[in-house]
C-alpha cells in the first residue's frame, strides 16, 4: 500500500485532499521496528511526529523505585511525539515497539507545513493531546482514589473497552500484555496484581490464559469499580 493511501486511514490526515496526502506522503519515511524495540527514550532531543501504522507502541518511563509506569499503550493510525515537536523539550517518555511495528515520521517543519496549509490537523492534534490530558487525569485520580484491586479493574476496563475483541466466550483482550506490563500500568507490582486477577477469576469476572485476559463479564467488572470510587 502507498503512503498515501496509509494516511487515507489516519485519522490526522483523513479529511485532506489525495493531492494533500501526496504531498505529505513525500515527506515522510518510513521506520520499522522489533518487538521490544525502542523507538526513542525519555530525555532525548527530537523533533519528529511518529504515526504507527501497524503494531503497538508502549509510552512508558521509570518510577523513582525503578520499576515501569506505563502511561498509554497506543495502535494503527494513531500518533506519538507531538509533545516535543512543539514544545522543543527532550522526549517526555520512553516509545517501545510492543510488537514488530511499523510508523510514518514526520519532521516538525514539515507538519508546520502542512498545518499552516490545513488548519484544522492543529485542531485534531489538540483533540488527541486534550484526551490524552483527561485519560492522565483520570489516571491520577485512580493512583490517589483507588486501591490496587480498584487500579486493576479500572485498566482492564479501559483496555477491554479500546482494545478489545468480542468473542463467544467474553471480551478477549487482545495484547500481549505480561502481568508486569499490568503493574507497571497501575503502579504496582507483579505479585500484587497476579493476586487482584486470581480474585476476578475466582469471581468469574475474567479469565487469564498465558498473556490474553479474557474478561466474562465486563458489566460487573464497571459494578465492582463503582462501588470502589464510592467507597
Ligand atoms: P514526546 O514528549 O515528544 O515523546 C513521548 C511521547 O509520548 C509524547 O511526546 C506523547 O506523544 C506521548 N505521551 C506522553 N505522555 C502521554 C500520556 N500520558 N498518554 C499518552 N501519550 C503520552
Amino acid at each position: 500500500m502507498s503512503t498515501a493511501s496509509v494516511l487515507a486511514h489516519v485519522p490526522l490526515f483523513m479529511d485532506l485532499s489525495e493531492e494533500q496526502r501526496q504531498l505529505i506522503a513525500q515527506r515522510m519515511r518510513t521506520r520499522r521496528f522489533r518487538a521490544g524495540e525502542t523507538i526513542f527514550y525519555k530525555d532525548e532531543p527530537g523533533s519528529t511526529l511518529y504515526i504507527i501504522v501497524s503494531g503497538k507502541v508502549k509510552i512508558h518511563a521509570l518510577r523513582g523505585d525503578g520499576e515501569e509506569f506505563i502511561y498509554d499503550i497506543l495502535g494503527p493510525n494513531e500518533f506519538f511525539g507531538e509533545l516535543s515537536l512543539f514544545d522543543g523539550k527532550e522526549r517526555s517518555a520512553d516509545a517501545t515497539a510492543m510488537e514488530d511495528t511499523t510508523t510514518l515520521l514526520l519532521e516538525r517543519e514539515h507538519l508546520l507545513e502542512c498545518i499552516e496549509r490545513n488548519p484544522h490537523i492543529a485542531i485534531h492534534l489538540l483533540q488527541v493531546v486534550g484526551g490524552r490530558l483527561r485519560d492522565a487525569d483520570g489516571l491520577i485520580q485512580a493512583l490517589t482514589s483507588l486501591d490496587v484491586y480498584g487500579r486493576v479493574l479500572k485498566v482492564l476496563i479501559d483496555l477491554a473497552q479500546e482494545y478489545g475483541v468480542d468473542t463467544e466466550r467474553g471480551r478477549s483482550i487482545a495484547l500481549n500484555l505480561t502481568q508486569s506490563d499490568l503493574a507497571g500500568y497501575v503502579g504496582s507490582t507483579r505479585e500484587t496484581v497476579n493476586k487482584a486477577l486470581s480474585y476476578y477469576r475466582k469471581k468469574g469476572y475474567l479469565n487469564v490464559v498465558r498473556r490474553q485476559i479474557l474478561i466474562r463479564d465486563l458489566r460487573a467488572l464497571q459494578t465492582e469499580l463503582a462501588k470502589r470510587w464510592a467507597s
